[in-house]
């Protein structure tokens, strides 16, 4: 078990390389599932979530060439022209809840899919309802079985007109792969519109797939017999930028935040200039500064996107955890998304949670402390409170950040902070 050590109390200054979209990389990666020939994506981040899904797509049968990119990213190409596999297995699945977005492809693919349930994790149950109830709508049998999605769809799956109750960034990539080889047209209605859902959907439309309504809420897929080879380059990190900024802000310092889409990060950058920090956009490059690492508290609510993310939630309690006022933070997308607060206050911050909102009341000085990491956003959180904390922090736990974040110790000591990681 690894923990990463942090002496706080440093402005971070310089500039930090934004890495490839985890979330993004994910969902395309399982679209290689789709056609018999090759797909090759770019800017792919070296991350222990991207070596579980090339375990689980070579468990199918997918061919898989990794080649690393300078000191940054991948590049991977996948090629499922053999005999696959349609199962996917308990054992792999449990490590990686985003498994599941190998179900949609299969059924297409395959008419036929054993995949394992994902099961909660930390931050909630998880369901994947949403996914099944939709795949039903499009023709498939779907039996759950010792833990199992049995899905068969014989006489291949059919368009459909899907009205999703809620917003769900996995249900509307699996069902945007799954339509793509229909018969006929599906329509997904208040359909997810995270940017990395428009970056699937632009790399399907790029292998041949025939998708209208990108980045709107009602996607219409028009099915095709088969998809084709493309090469793909994933959108950058928008959560790691987002990360980032958060360091910068709350250490005092300034950086610069290099090859981020900002088009990508309104409401972060909103909430960051609303909380006093100084925002410069400068095309592919964002500069995030403040002078004292103190911020203004103000209050904010998790939403789909375009709103403030929930994968952002945990960063920005560290920052009012520190700032002048008081901020009251709802989470409104999972229904456990606090395990960071224990953790804070552990380090004197002075939190109050009431049901799905935690009042943080600022104040001028965390302190250091031994601190448990529990998901990969919580555990980031506790990276930058103790970059701002006075003297030691140890984190514990640590694999849960070499889920998300590339090289994090590198590209926080290149800018000044104090940190290195020690196996224990
Ligand atoms: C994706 O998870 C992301 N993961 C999450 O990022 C992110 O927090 C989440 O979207 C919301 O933006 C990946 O892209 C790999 P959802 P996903 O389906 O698809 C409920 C990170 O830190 N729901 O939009 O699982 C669900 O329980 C991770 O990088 C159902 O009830 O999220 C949640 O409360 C964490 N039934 C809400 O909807 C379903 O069938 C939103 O979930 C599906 C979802």
């Amino acid at each position: 078990m690894d923990q990463i050590h942090i002496t706080g109390g440093q402005p971070l200054q310089g500039t930090i390389p934004i890495s490839g979209a985890k979330n993004a990389a994910l969902p395309l990666m399982a679209a290689s599932l789709l056609s018999k020939d090759s797909l090759t994506l770019t800017n792919v981040p070296d991350l222990a979530d991207i070596d579980t899904m090339v375990e689980l797509l070579e468990n199918h049968g997918v061919t898989i060439t990794s080649m690393p990119i300078n000191d940054l990213g991948l590049e991977l190409t996948l090629t499922a022209n053999g005999q696959l596999d349609k199962t996917a297995p308990y054992d792999i699945v449990r490590k990686m809840r985003a498994s599941v977005l190998v179900l949609g492809p299969l059924l297409a693919r395959l008419g036929e899919a054993i995949v394992s349930m994902p099961g909660g994790c930390a931050i909630g149950t998880r369901p994947i309802d949403l996914h099944l109830s939709a795949l039903v709508q499009m023709g498939a049998q779907i039996e759950l079985k010792e833990g199992y999605v049995h899905a068969s769809a014989p006489d291949g799956l059919h368009g459909a007109t899907i009205r999703f109750p809620f917003v769900s960034v996995g249900a509307t990539e699996n069902l945007l792969m799954a339509a793509s080889l229909a018969k006929g047209t599906t329509i997904l209605e208040n359909a997810a519109r995270e940017p990395e859902i428009t970056d699937l959907a632009e790399c399907l439309v790029a292998m041949g797939a025939d998708i209208h309504g990108i980045g709107t809420e009602s996607l219409v897929i028009q099915g095709v017999d088969t998809l084709h080879s493309t090469d793909h380059r994933v959108i950058p990190d928008r959560i790691e930028a987002g990360t980032y900024a958060v360091a910068a802000a709350i250490t005092g310092g300034s950086l610069d935040l290099l090859g981020v889409r900002s088009d990508h990060l309104g409401a972060v950058i909103e909430s960051l200039t609303k909380a006093g920090a100084n925002v410069a956009n400068g095309g592919d490059t964002l500069t995030v500064s403040h002078p004292t690492g103190h911020c203004r508290g103000f209050d904010v609510i998790s939403q789909p996107y375009p709103g403030f993310p929930t994968d952002m939630q945990a960063q920005f309690m560290a920052l009012m955890a520190t700032a002048d006022g008081a901020s009251l933070i709802t989470e409104t997308i999972f229904e456990n998304r606090f395990m960071h607060v224990p953790e804070l206050t552990r380090m004197s911050a002075d939190i109050t949670v009431h049901g799905g909102s935690a009042m943080v009341r600022g104040h001028r000085a965390l302190k250091g402390a031994e601190v448990m990491a529990t998901d990969l956003r919580a555990s980031v959180c506790l990276v930058l409170a103790a970059l701002a904390a006075e003297g030691d922090t140890i984190i514990n736990r640590v694999y849960h950040l070499d889920r998300g974040y590339e090289r994090l110790e590198d590209k926080l000591r290149a800018v000044g902070a104090k940190i290195e990681r020690v196996s224990v």
